[in-house]
């Protein structure tokens, strides 16, 4: 059985961290943590995703789940510069915006390591990784932040127009001024990350540190065409890349919208697959006996993998939010680590053994 996390209610009666209770302390030394990359530094090993902070959800549940992701010892937390634009009403970005504010407002800056990414299309700004864009994209980040410096910029989605030194380069420069301290890619193939880092390593730039794929327990169909046009699922070469490179996964999407463990929401069409079926029916076994969600039981999966793993959580309301962070109390027997990852699996295992 899973250990039951203690539900600290700091965030109903408290809205400034300095006053949080011990208990916010002892539950601050349960959040493990992940290596970064090759940075020398350590993130949370759930990260909250922010993509609906501000525009699907209002201020005072952002703020909410914020202070309880907060209070649960979280530290990092991600968004973008076009998070949400594609929401009715909210043409502007607002995700930054009130990341910004509650940064301010809990006067927490230095305790948080803020991701944001550019390169996707919004507004008039369009798809791209041309230098004056991540220029000017990343100040207006910085604004709207209010921050001077962002922690783990990513690039959103590749550019295949702009010269991947050109893109490079810029990052550094982007580095080297203090605007940024590491950089990662989302949505980018594996080859194409790592002949960025192969450029970057040969003039001493900055490489990329970490990546942001849609990466889940379940796997999609070859070549899914996903909602959005820019969104590239985890793939063997990308696995086997990371690992090889110390690269840190933070998956984004991590429980396919909660499809692991709620029953008005279906498995994607994509994802319907045999072997998907047996994974599901394992995940419903693991739940029940855990007695936990069948969504906890996937992040736990993904913190349990051998190679830094931190999923990227997406929730709407408390509940949700405690479901997601219970994940990190979940613990697997040998075998069942072993049948989770026993029936499909990224990554080229038998030929690491082979080269052994
Ligand atoms: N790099 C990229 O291209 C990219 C793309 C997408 C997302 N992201 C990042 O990844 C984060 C997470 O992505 P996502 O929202 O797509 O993640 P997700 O895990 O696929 O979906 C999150 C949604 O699933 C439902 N859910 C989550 N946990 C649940 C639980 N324990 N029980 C029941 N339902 C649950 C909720 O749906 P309801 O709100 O409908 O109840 C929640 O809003 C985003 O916030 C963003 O930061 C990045």
């Amino acid at each position: 059985m899973s250990s039951v996390r203690r539900v600290n209610l700091c965030y109903q009666n408290c809205s400034a961290p300095h006053s949080c209770t011990t208990t916010a302390f002892e539950q601050l030394e349960n959040m493990k943590m992940k290596q970064l990359g090759k940075t020398g530094e350590s993130i949370s090993e759930l990260c909250l995703g922010a993509m609906y902070f501000g525009s699907r959800l209002d201020r005072e549940t952002s703020f909410e789940l914020l202070d309880r992701y907060y209070d649960a010892g979280g530290r990092v937390i991600d968004t973008a510069n076009v998070y949400a634009t594609w929401v009715e009403g909210h043409e502007e970005p607002e995700s930054e915006s009130l990341l910004g504010e509650w940064i301010t407002e809990r006067g927490i800056r230095d305790e948080v390591t803020i991701a944001t990414k550019v390169g996707a299309e919004y507004g008039n700004v369009p798809r791209s990784l041309e230098p004056k864009v991540i220029q000017e994209e990343v100040d207006r980040s910085r604004e709207r932040l209010g921050i001077e410096t962002i922690d783990l910029l990513y690039v959103h989605v590749d550019d295949p127009e702009t010269p991947q030194v050109d893109v490079m380069r810029t990052l550094a420069e982007q580095v080297d001024v203090g605007n940024v301290r590491y950089i990662g890619a989302s949505n980018m193939p594996a080859w194409r990350i790592a002949r960025a880092n192969c450029i970057a390593e040969e003039r001493n730039w900055p490489r990329f540190e970490f990546v942001q794929p849609r990466f889940s327990y379940l796997i999609p169909e070859r070549n899914p065409s996903f909602d959005a046009a820019v969104q590239l699922p985890m793939t063997d070469e990308l696995v086997d890349y990371c690992v090889t490179a110390d690269l840190t996964v933070l998956p984004y999407s991590p429980t396919l919208g909660g499809c692991y463990g709620r029953d008005d929401r279906s498995i994607p069409d994509t994802y319907v697959r045999s072997e998907n079926r047996l994974k599901m029916a394992l995940v419903e076994e693991l739940a029940d006996r855990h007695d936990v969600s069948g969504n906890t039981i996937v992040l736990a999966w993904m913190l349990e993998r051998d190679h830094p793993t931190v999923p990227i959580v997406g929730c709407s309301t408390l509940k949700q939010l405690e479901m997601n962070l219970a994940a990190s109390d979940v613990i697997f027997t040998d075998e069942e680590c072993r049948r989770l990852n026993g029936i499909e699996n990224y990554g080229f295992d038998k030929w690491a053994q082979r080269s052994a």
